[in-house]
């Protein structure tokens, strides 16, 4: 019993109920994954609810999305000094803001943006990515410190290229942080990280993320970056800060750039209705 998706991965379930790895896993489910790693190599790594939390396993290493550990960073003299809160200020405003998570990955960047009090959407589309995240929200609304912060945290398990032109709305800030392809070797990646690499894809569609971005006529786009990396589809932003080993590129939409987004969002939308 197995299932290619349009990524190349089988997921290889021990239930017949069960066949995708999805936020509503069976709480029982043991999920093998098998999945051809960047460079075409299977990869043996396995998914499986235990006591502490959803828990991905393979080479020796395991992971698991858990916010219990972000705590030191969101004391309130800690919070105003990360580099993502810092680019992701909008002048003059300081309450309401909204902000999307365009890569969402476990979700650490969008919980210190939650935490910096902005409602964060967050859209990730490999589906044992989303599930872990989702599980890391999910035990967290439980803790009470934790609670008002993922509160403000709504995923989505699907691709942003497609939510992004068709939000409903405009977001002050886009997060954008595609795994960057130099990342695959380096070898300061943290041992947990690689595990993740195995899943996801480096990022082929720069330009089509960026666009998407723009097309939801965002106040400002926030893109993460090495420190020494390219920039994203090579657009220039219009500052950055750089921190020791990364970098947050800020291109900041004007007026004309937003409503640019937004003809491009109604095409876009008017487009998908056409199909
Ligand atoms: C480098 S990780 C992001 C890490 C994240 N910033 C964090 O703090 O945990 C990139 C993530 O973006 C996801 N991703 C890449 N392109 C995407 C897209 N177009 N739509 C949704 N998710 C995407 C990948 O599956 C991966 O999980």
């Amino acid at each position: 019993m197995s299932d290619l998706d349009d990524n190349d991965m089988e997921i290889i379930s021990k239930s017949d109920m069960n066949r995708e790895v999805s936020p509503q896993l069976d709480e029982q489910l043991i999920t093998d994954i098998i999945k051809k790693d960047a460079y075409g190599k299977n990869t043996d790594l396995t998914l499986r609810p235990d006591k502490d939390g959803l828990t991905l396993a393979g080479n020796s290493q395991s992971l698991r999305g858990d916010f219990t550990r972000m705590r030191s960073r969101i004391n309130p003299g800690n919070l105003n000094r990360e580099l993502l809160i810092k680019a992701s200020k909008i002048k003059g405003k300081a309450e309401g803001l909204t902000a999307v998570d365009a890569t969402a990955g476990l979700g650490e960047d969008a919980f210190l943006l939650a935490a910096a009090g902005f409602s964060v959407r967050l859209y990730e589309r490999d589906p044992v990515i989303a599930a872990l995240l989702h599980d890391a929200l999910s035990r967290a609304a439980a803790i009470p410190d934790l609670a008002a912060i993922v509160g403000r945290m709504e995923l989505f398990e699907t691709d942003s290229l497609t939510a992004l032109p068709q939000l409903g709305f405009n977001p002050d800030v886009v997060l954008l942080d595609p795994m960057f392809p130099a990342r695959q070797k380096s070898a300061l990646i943290k041992k947990k990280f690689q595990l993740l690499q195995q899943l996801e894809q480096p990022c082929t569609d720069e330009d089509a993320l960026l666009h998407a971005a723009i097309a939801s006529a965002p106040y400002k786009i926030v893109i993460k970056r090495p420190l020494k990396g390219a920039w994203l589809a090579d657009r220039k932003p219009d500052y950055s800060l750089k921190g020791k080993t990364i970098r947050y590129d800020c291109i900041v939409l004007t007026n004309s750039g937003r409503e640019g987004g937004l003809v491009e969002c109604t095409k876009q939308t008017q487009r998908m209705a056409e199909r």
